[in-house]
């Protein structure tokens, strides 16, 4: 470290290093198993229209601002708040945006260590094979009873628990860098041969049209917010996950273009995934609108009928839980560097303790498919609170308030120096979008939710 500001933490070996992590925690379980849930959720085109522009507008010169805050102090994201707050001579109160990224990190991890429990549940589904020659009524059963369990629920939540904090414990960047390089071209692969599969089914125009013809009467004002809520998510914007990553990236690194690539790649695997699994919803007369078990009870009818899909079917859900093993670990490491850089505890304690606490409130979530189903906050299930709570409010306020540091608080020789846009027109975009059109796009999807406007 050349800084001489309290950081314990290293440095990505380089660019790739950075953008293998940053892509390692963008693409996971937000591209394959919920963007195609909540566009089925949402009627589709239109949803998917208003994602793409709020990644555009809003995801990327955000997640740009983010990577950059991280970069100039080289810390855990509450203490680089307190840093650059310090900086500019800004109000104390900005602190508290370092908080909630930390609480919205083990709030989401909680329900996230679930999901990715039920794809580490299904390679031993694929590998026993349990898909073979089922039609959908009997993916469906399957799955049905699976969630049924909290026992079993609970054990594969504690397995994916156990492997993210094996992980962390290591520090993120040590074996992370070769495990994504292998990931991504594999994940890749496998949508490419999924897509190719739904190909051979005569549903395949009725899929792509549903992703992608707009039929705006069928988008509800929450639907606009799910879909603003999903462009962070899905981007890891708005709690400091890639601002702990951008804090190990070394000062020569051009933000702008890295950050298009990560972004473009997290689009990408969305939409193959929404592409590998629409037609097949279709060709099986299921409703798109199943949920969170959509991908559960359509890409194990592919498995189950295509020509290897024994092996392909296990390669699929390996690759799933390795996606989602790279985000697990990014949406703990802010926590977990906080504990190591301001409490001085060793990353072992660390990641026991908050660990420990997001194995806790996953209990919340494994119940709410199971025994406490009918229990309803707000008319919703501890799951889907936890959905919303995060990733409709947290994230876009984080991201929000982070933008407008970016923009209105920092010094321009700073943010101008960090960027290193390829010319000055290209930073005055980003500066026209960090500073109106991101927040504002933010607080009118709020205003028109609360039904002010
Ligand atoms: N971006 C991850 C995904 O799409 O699966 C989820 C996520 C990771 C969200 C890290 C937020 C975060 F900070
Ligand atoms: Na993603």
């Amino acid at each position: 470290m050349t800084d001489t500001k309290k950081s314990q933490h290293g440095e990505w070996s380089s660019r790739f290093a950075f953008i293998l992590a940053a892509t390692g925690s963008a693409v996971g379980l937000g591209n394959i198993w919920k963007f195609p849930y909540i566009t089925g959720e949402n009627g589709g085109g239109a949803f998917v229209i208003v994602y793409l522009l709020c990644v555009l507008l809003i995801g990327i010169p955000i997640m740009m601002a983010e990577t950059m805050l991280g970069r100039r102090s080289r810390q855990n994201p509450i203490n680089t708040m307190i840093t650059l707050v310090d900086e500019a001579g800004a109000d104390k109160n900005w602190h508290y945006l370092g908080w909630m990224g930390v609480a919205a990190g083990f709030l989401i991890l909680s329900y996230y260590s679930v999901i990715a429990g039920w794809a580490s549940a299904y390679v031993l589904k694929a590998f026993t094979g349990s898909f073979f020659g089922a039609d959908a009524a009997a993916i469906k059963v399957i799955f049905d009873d699976f969630v049924a369990s909290p026992a079993k629920l609970l054990f594969w939540h504690s397995l994916f628990m156990l492997a993210t904090m094996l992980i962390v414990v290591r520090g993120v960047n040590t074996g992370l860098e070769k495990a994504v390089r292998f990931l991504m071209p594999s994940l890749f692969v496998l949508l490419i041969l999924m897509v190719a599969y739904a190909m051979t089914t005569d549903t395949y125009d009725q899929g792509v049209k549903f992703l992608f013809t707009p039929d705006f009467s069928k988008l509800t004002g929450n639907g606009v917010l799910t879909a603003m809520g999903h462009a962070f998510f899905t981007l890891s914007l708005g709690m400091g996950a890639i601002m702990v990553y951008g804090s190990y990236l070394p000062k020569d690194v051009s933000i702008s273009k890295t950050v298009f690539l990560i972004a473009g790649t997290d689009t990408v695997v969305a939409l193959l995934a929404g592409i590998a699994i629409f037609p097949i919803v279709f060709a099986s007369g299921l409703e798109p609108a199943a949920g969170p078990g959509l991908i559960f009870q359509t890409l194990p009818i592919a498995f189950g009928n295509m020509t290897g899909g024994w092996f392909f079917g296990i390669l699929f859900f390996v690759m799933l839980v390795f996606a989602a093993l790279s985000s697990s670990i990014s949406l703990i490491e802010p926590a977990v560097a906080w504990l190591v850089e301001n409490k001085d505890m060793s990353r072992e304690q660390a990641c026991i303790w908050s660990g420990s606490i997001t194995w806790l409130l996953g209990f919340g979530t494994i119940f709410s498919f199971n025994v406490w189903s009918e229990f309803k906050i707000f008319d919703r299930t501890i799951f889907q609170l936890l959905d919303y709570l995060t990733a409709n409010l947290m994230l876009p306020i984080g991201g929000f308030c982070i933008a407008v540091f970016a923009g209105w608080i920092m010094k321009q020789q700073y943010t101008e120096h960090e960027l290193d846009m390829p010319n000055a027109l290209s930073y005055q975009a980003w500066q026209i979008l960090i500073r109106y059109v991101a927040p504002a796009a933010v607080f009118l999807v709020f205003l028109h939710v609360v039904g002010v406007l």
